[in-house]
């Protein structure tokens, strides 16, 4: 064993190296507590250079955490610029003006269309909406401030939805809806050239059922007239030979029983024939005039449903089709006659078209229903029905499922367009495949006495 050269006692004398060993402890703890104050010293030469290796960690970990921000700020930078390009190239593709407006009503973003379809400069983002309506109301609509007020809070709230028609003739369709995070994204669209072309074609529509209800009239009215026009010649013939015999002065007395007897037979057949014509002419006059003009008019339903299928006759005495029909006899309404004719051959020609196609056996029910407040009127046929998907679609304009084979599409809308905005009513379809279809027609009855429900 080495012993240190500086040992202060006797090596072999045990409590003499204990005393030592005492000694050298308290040096140490005196050290320590030296290294201790040097430590906690911040003017010491050695804490100095401790806090300046701390520091430097320091600068080292937060340049390097900074150089990581700042390549993740460049990567959102780009990914938002390239977002912000992409938006702006879909919403410039978009035919319709579209834009959007911040939480505060401020302008954000809008393409090119929007600008264009409201007539604004180049410099509208940040605008709010109250000032781009007054500029726009200026130059195409004006509004009073009620009109101003509402059309205001429509937008606020994301229920700005609608068609306005314009001092320019301009028709453009509004589509305002909330976001989640309370912004309003607008869709406006110029549907002027639409709407010039639904016009024209529910006038072509309506010429066409006028010339269909022509041509059931013309077929109609030959048959009697035709039996009318044998019995005419052959009386004529019969006058004529007896006018023979009489001017001869041959006349026997069983000529003329013979005589009178035929003129009787044929002036009955000839009487019953014009008069059925005489009637058909005057039913068909009415739903001819009505379907032309419009009139409003008082009249009894149930009579003039049966009018409307006397109309319908040429179309259903081919087959074997049902018609069962039932309305109170007594209901009379001032309304629109025309307007439930347009309604009814509609229903029908569909239920013959689309949903008896091809077969002989089809059912129809009409069923009308009064209570005080309103009018129903079911109607169903025990057809072929519709998916739903088609159902969605019934009365949109053009929709049909026999597009390059005389369907227009254009029959279930206008018989959605005169239920609600002519009779103020609603219409609901109830329908599936196989399963026939049924109408159910509301209208409100503003009773004007106990007798005439008045609709319109
Ligand atoms: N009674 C019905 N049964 C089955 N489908 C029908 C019936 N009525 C209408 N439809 C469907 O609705 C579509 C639209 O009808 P409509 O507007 O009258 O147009 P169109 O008769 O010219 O096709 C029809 O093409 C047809 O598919
Ligand atoms: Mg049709």
């Amino acid at each position: 064993m080495t012993l240190p050269d500086d040992l202060r006692c006797d090596p072999t004398d045990p409590a003499g190296l204990l005393a030592e060993i005492a000694r050298r402890d308290r040096i140490i703890n005196v050290l320590m507590n030296q290294v201790q104050r040097n430590l906690n010293n911040p003017d010491s030469d050695f804490a100095l250079l401790q806090t300046t290796f701390v520091l430097e960690e320091e600068v080292r970990r937060r340049t390097e955490e900074l150089e990581q921000a700042l390549r993740a700020l460049e990567q959102a930078t780009k990914a938002a610029k390239t977002a912000h390009d992409r938006l702006d190239a879909a919403i410039s593709a978009i035919a319709e003006g579209v834009a959007l407006f911040g939480p505060d009503d401020r302008l954000l973003l809008c393409n090119e269309t929007y600008r264009r379809l409201w007539g604004f400069g180049p410099n509208i983002v940040g605008a709010s909406f109250e000032t781009l309506l007054d500029e726009a109301s200026v130059r195409y609509k004006r509004m009073d401030p009620l009109q101003k007020q509402q059309r205001l809070d429509a937008h606020r709230n994301g229920t700005g939805t609608g068609q306005y028609h314009f001092s320019n003739g301009q028709y453009v369709q509004i589509r305002e809806r909330k976001t989640a995070d309370g912004c309003i994204v607008g869709l406006y669209a110029d549907i002027t050239e639409l709407v010039d072309i639904q016009a024209e074609a529910l006038r072509n529509e309506k010429l066409a059922s006028l010339g269909r209800l022509v041509v059931g009239v013309a077929h109609e009215i030959n048959t009697p007239l035709g039996i009318a026009l044998t019995a005419a010649s052959f009386l004529d013939e019969q006058t004529r030979i007896f006018s023979g015999v009489f001017a001869a002065n041959q006349v026997r007395r069983s000529d003329l029983e013979n005589y009178l007897r035929s003129l009787d037979e044929v002036t009955g057949s000839l009487l019953s024939n014009l008069r059925r014509a005489a009637d058909q002419v005057k039913s068909f006059k009415l739903v001819a005039v009505d379907q032309s003009s419009d009139a409003e008019r008082t009249f009894n339903l149930r009579d003039y449903i049966d009018e409307i299928m006397l109309s319908l006759r040429p179309q259903l005495k081919k087959t074997n089709h049902i018609v069962s029909i039932s309305c109170p006899s007594s209901l009379v309404l001032r309304s629109f006659p025309g307007v439930f004719s347009q309604i009814i051959t509609n229903l029908v020609m569909n239920s013959l078209v689309h949903g008896f196609e091809g077969r002989d056996d089809g059912h129809i029910e009409i069923v009308v229903e009064r209570d005080e407040r309103k009018l129903t009127v079911f109607y169903r046929d025990n057809g072929k029905g519709m998916p739903e998907e088609d159902v969605e679609k019934i009365y949109e304009p053009f929709f049909t499922t026999k597009r390059g084979q005389g369907g227009s599409g254009l029959g279930m809308h206008i018989v959605y367009n005169l239920t609600t905005q002519k009779l103020g009513g609603q219409i609901d379809c109830q329908t599936a495949p196989m399963a026939g279809i049924c109408f159910t027609i509301r209208l409100p009855c503003l009773a004007e006495d106990d007798d005439v429900c008045r609709i319109a």
